[in-house]
């Protein structure tokens, strides 16, 4: 069985993707809870991951995903866990729980941000999305490893949330 009792699940993806949106709708429509690493990680330093990116650059930042995922690891079940588009690199991930990689093209993300009634605030919250020759380069470098990192993969793009969240229903047998 893929989602075997009390196991959590992990959804990875590209930035902007939507993993915090399905993770939501998913929570709504199961008896799962709902944790998402970069909410985490503002928590436990009480300032935005803009700022942590700014005053201690982004290694440090990695650093702090290492230590989410280890207490995910040891103290979190039954959750849905949203997580932002670089944590698929930490060395637990598949001990955390069924990993879902969450994928649509680049271009496809690009309209869903730009589409979004606060697409200034989600772009400006994003540092790794300010330079978007950069941010494409990254997206293709990361494609296939999200891809390698994956129990299941599932397209998203141009998709309603309703009919993403009923097939992760349906494929991790969760209960309603
Ligand atoms: C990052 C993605 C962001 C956030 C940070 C770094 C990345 O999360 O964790 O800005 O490396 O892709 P979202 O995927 O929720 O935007």
């Amino acid at each position: 069985m893929l989602n075997p009792k009390n196991k959590n699940i992990v959804l990875i993806g590209f930035m902007g993707v939507g993993k915090g949106t399905i993770a939501r709708a998913l929570i709504q429509k199961t008896k799962c809870m709902g944790l998402d690493t970069d909410d985490i990680i503002e928590s436990m330093e009480n300032r935005k991951i803009k700022d942590i990116f700014e005053t201690d650059g982004e290694a440090s930042f990695r650093t702090l995903e290492k230590k989410t995922a280890k207490w995910l690891e040891k103290s979190v079940k039954n959750s849905v866990i949203s997580t932002g588009g670089g944590f698929f690199k930490v060395d637990n991930l598949e001990k955390i729980g069924t990993v879902v990689y969450l994928k649509s093209s680049f271009e496809g993300i690009l309209k869903r941000l730009q589409e979004h009634e606060n697409a200034e605030l989600k772009l400006a919250k994003r540092p790794l999305l300010s330079d978007m020759t950069k941010a494409k380069a990254l997206f293709n470098e990361r494609a296939p490893l999200y891809e390698a990192k994956a129990d299941i993969i599932l397209d998203v793009e141009n998709r309603k949330i309703k009919e993403i969240v009923n097939d992760l229903i349906c494929v991790l047998k969760l209960k309603k």
